[in-house]
């Protein structure tokens, strides 16, 4: 120790357990304090009364039935969209590692907390797991990297993004089944509440049960609009209690170019029977398109960054399509994958060597 720096003696200064309990009751009710007056100051951002319908997971919580999508939503704008969508009263936010832009989605979720109104024990954020960290560690690693990124202790639902991990060969490698054992664990460490699957095919799930799965899915997310219902996958998800999440359900237009759509590629968002039920209704194309995947009970993901649309996009809670506009809608002829996985499929190597394997079923005449 040099010259003139005092030399402390912590021996018996140590703060027993009753202050150090004091000391943090203290903190708790200044930080309950600091919250109460945020609250006040932005109580009159956030909308009060906004429609909140949810479904019940196989855990026993509950999802909002319409979330917010962020996939394209670029850095700059989707800080501004997740707040402007807690705000209008979403409570479901879809994000991805893949999406590139979690840290943004993590400092607008700040933002909503430490504004007072909405707790984290309000949302539901889900996460995926991208295809290149499947595999035991890799995935524990990378669900902590985007629990860093969002800002938060715990997932409400962490899902296997693809059936690949990104390695071409004879078989997915490592398996899925030592994937889904990976999220397993997140699940009993309390990293991810519940625990599910995105873009499996019926057989691939039950390849994963025939596995060894000690948990059964809580939800698949899978594409779905009245041009690609997905009606079977859909009937035997519900069979076995595994809730459906829609992604996809305006037919992602903002995806056209990425994948390939050309620019006269049939749009749900351009059906004529969507526009007439719209006009009927006095509703937007958006809004019937997002009541309808509500209506038949499956959770839905709509992505927009501009406020306008983020806050009518919700109002699709708030009305309900008539019986027979409903079955127009589920009946329309035009039957088309907006995302047929192709960057999947390798027709040399596997392990998907065609769109028939990748989905394990085959493709309709009116595919893309
Ligand atoms: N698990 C998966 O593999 C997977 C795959 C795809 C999607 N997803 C999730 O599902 C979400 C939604 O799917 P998506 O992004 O493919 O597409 P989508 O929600 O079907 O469509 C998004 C597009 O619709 C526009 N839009 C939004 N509201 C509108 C309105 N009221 N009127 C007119 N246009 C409107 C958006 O534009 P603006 O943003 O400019 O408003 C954007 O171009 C994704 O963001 C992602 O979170 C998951």
């Amino acid at each position: 120790m040099s010259a003139g720096v005092p030399v402390h003696d912590f021996r018996g200064v140590d703060p027993s357990r009753e202050e150090l309990e004091k000391a943090e009751e203290l903190r708790a009710a200044d930080e309950r304090a600091r919250l109460a007056a945020a609250a006040e100051a932005h109580r009159g951002a956030y909308r009060s009364d906004a429609p909140c319908p949810t479904a019940r997971l196989n855990t026993g919580a509950s999802i909002p039935l319409i979330g917010l999508g962020t996939w394209k939503s670029e850095k700059g704008a989707v800080r501004a969209a997740v707040v402007e969508a807690v705000r209008a009263g979403y409570r479901h936010i879809d994000c991805a590692a893949v999406y590139g832009n979690e840290e943004e989605v993590g400092e607008a979720l700040a933002q909503v907390f430490s504004e007072g109104v909405v707790r984290r024990s309000d949302l539901f954020i889900t996460s995926k797991l991208w295809n290149s960290e499947h595999g035991g560690e890799r995935a524990r690693a990378a669900c902590l990297k985007t629990l860093k990124d969002l800002r938060l202790d715990h997932l409400d639902l962490y899902l296997i993004h693809w059936p690949h991990s990104g390695r071409p060969g004879p078989a997915v490698a490592p398996p899925l089944a030592e994937t889904w054992a990976a999220l397993e664990a997140l699940a009993s460490d309390g990293l991810a509440r519940a625990i599910g699957v995105s873009n499996f095919s019926i057989k691939k799930m039950q390849a994963l049960a025939e596995a060894g799965a000690r948990v059964t899915p809580a939800v698949l997310q899978v594409e779905a609009h009245p041009y690609w219902r997905n009606d079977a996958l859909i009937s035997w998800a519900r069979s076995r209690g595994i809730h459906v999440t829609a992604y996809s359900p305006l037919g992602s237009p903002d995806s056209a170019a990425m994948m390939r759509r050309g620019p006269d590629a049939p749009t749900p968002m351009g059906d004529p029977t969507v526009a007439a039920v719209a006009a009927r209704l006095g509703k937007s194309p958006a809004q019937v398109l997002i009541r309808w995947a509500a209506q038949r009970g499956t959770s839905v993901l709509p992505k927009s960054v501009h406020p306008d649309r983020i806050r009518a996009n919700l109002e699709a809670a708030a009305f309900e399509l008539p019986a027979a506009d409903f079955e127009a809608l589920s009946s329309l002829p035009t039957q088309m994958r907006m995302l047929p996985g192709d960057f999947l499929v390798d027709p040399q190597n596997g392990p998907y060597r065609s769109r028939a394997e990748l989905w394990d079923e085959p493709e309709p005449a009116a595919a893309l």
